[in-house]
């Protein structure tokens, strides 16, 4: 069957505005957005970094406010190195984000989509804002197709974008189906789940259909959760000559959401470690990754026996760094110069750039061990992280603490070593 066409998915790239060839250092701030006056028969308005939108009906979360945030820093980096952005919000809600990739990152043109025509309203008003255009230099459209139809029709007019943005609900991968299609070489592909059950290892079943991996309830199930989605991608990626790698992977406990920015390059499967399985045994707290080749050998030095029930066993999924460092530094100096982060501001966000930083060392393993478990098997009391850390440093070991749980270190020292270390540190 023919889908029918869209005449806004034709549009060829807008060149930057001759008004504003190249977007300044600071996103764009109130002055390009319109001033509404709030009165009792007005809609009530939300404002996110000097930006103001109404929510009305639409699904909004004021928390999911960090997630946007480093989705346009992602975008704006893109802007600046390749001279275009290209956006497709897929699932755009209120089109709050396609608002901040038009205002902020400086996207050249936004398609806010959202399948709930019911929301055209609201999503109309919180863009115009941004001058629409016309012609060749529009800026914006808002439609509501479903995103696995929009996103074939893309592919089917070679109507190619930077950035996709799907921003779903629960554990939906049916669009990582068509979205490969869609994005352009060496574009952005930024992808949400809020299946916390899943990811907790409670429904595997659930898990092993929408992101290929059968997962199992481990200590750091929330890491586990972005190394799935990930996962899922370089699946279905490699199912059609594309290979994704991760810039960064957010989760916030707000839902729980996963978060994850990938970038999208024509390639297969890796080769390498990357995509793999995590064990984690019971019986002694340790954690190890495995590649495809080592499947039959997987045991627990606690035990040496191959196949030893104390294990528990998750994959495949990402098991390479979450964050890509370097991209991460450059997001740091933009949150920087646009004033979100820096002048000992001590932002949330600023906190978390760095701990993702941190994060990003190649030594450190999948998951993270809790200083609560080490106290038990230990059976002294926690000690203080900061300690710990150092302590684990100073016997050459890799540790930084995890933006997923406060009280946690991601470290490549094994578990008995820690239990050790812990003891140590309190004397026993
Ligand atoms: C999590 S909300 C989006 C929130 C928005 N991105 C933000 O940052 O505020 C998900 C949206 O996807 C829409 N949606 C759900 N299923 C869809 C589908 N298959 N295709 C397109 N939109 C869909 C819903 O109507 C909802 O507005
Ligand atoms: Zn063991």
């Amino acid at each position: 069957m023919l889908l029918s066409f869209s005449p806004f998915l034709q549009n060829p790239l807008s060149p930057p505005s001759p008004k504003n060839p190249n977007p300044g250092p600071r996103p764009p701030n109130s002055h390009q957005i319109l001033h509404l006056s709030t009165n009792g028969d007005e809609p009530t308005y939300q404002t996110e970094r000097g930006l103001r939108f109404e929510t009305e009906g639409a699904f909004f979360r004021h928390e999911s406010a960090t997630g946007r945030d480093l989705g346009v820093l992602s975008a704006s980096l893109y802007r600046r190195s390749r001279q275009q952005l290209r956006v497709l919000d897929a699932m755009c809600g209120c089109g709050v984000r396609s608002l901040r990739y038009l205002a902020e990152a400086g996207a050249d043109f936004v398609v806010a989509n959202d399948a709930n025509d019911y929301h055209r309203r609201v999503i109309l008003s919180n863009l115009k804002s941004v001058d629409r255009g016309c012609g060749e230099s529009k800026r914006w459209v808002v439609t509501h197709f479903d995103a696995n139809r929009i996103l074939s029709e893309c592919y089917l007019n070679s109507d190619f974008y930077d950035l996709i943005d799907v921003d779903s609900f629960g554990s939906d991968s049916s669009f990582l189906r068509t979205v490969f299609n869609a994005i352009k070489r060496g574009g952005l592909l930024y992808l949400t789940s809020t299946d916390g059950y899943s990811s907790g290892g409670h429904r595997p079943y659930n898990t092993l259909a929408a992101y290929g991996a059968f997962i199992r309830p481990m200590p750091y199930s929330n890491e586990v959760g972005l190394r799935m989605v990930i996962g899922g991608a370089v699946r279905e990626a490699s199912a059609q000559g594309y290979h994704v790698t991760p810039l960064f992977s957010y989760y916030s406990y707000h839902g729980p959401v996963f978060r994850v920015m990938l970038t999208v390059n024509r390639g297969t499967l890796p080769e390498n470690k990357d995509y793999g399985f995590i064990s984690y045994c019971n019986q002694c707290g340790n954690s190890q990754s495995y590649s495809w080749e080592e499947l039959g050998q997987i045991s627990c030095p606690c035990s040496n026996t191959i196949g030893s029930r104390s294990l528990v066993v998750s994959g495949p999924l990402w098991i390479g760094p979450l964050h890509d460092a370097t991209h991460l530094t450059e997001m740091l100096n933009l949150a920087e110069q646009w004033g979100w982060v820096g002048n000992d501001t001590g932002t949330d966000l600023e906190k978390l750039l760095l701990q993702m930083l941190d994060e990003s060392d190649p030594r450190l393993p999948s998951g993270y061990i809790k200083l609560d478990e080490v106290a038990s098997r230990a059976k002294i009391n926690s000690p203080p992280l900061k300690v710990m850390m150092s302590a684990m440093h100073k016997e050459g070991y890799a540790a930084s603490r995890s933006h997923i749980a406060s009280n946690a270190i991601k470290t490549n020292c094994p578990m008995m070593d820690c239990i050790r270390i812990a003891k140590e540190l309190q004397g026993c």
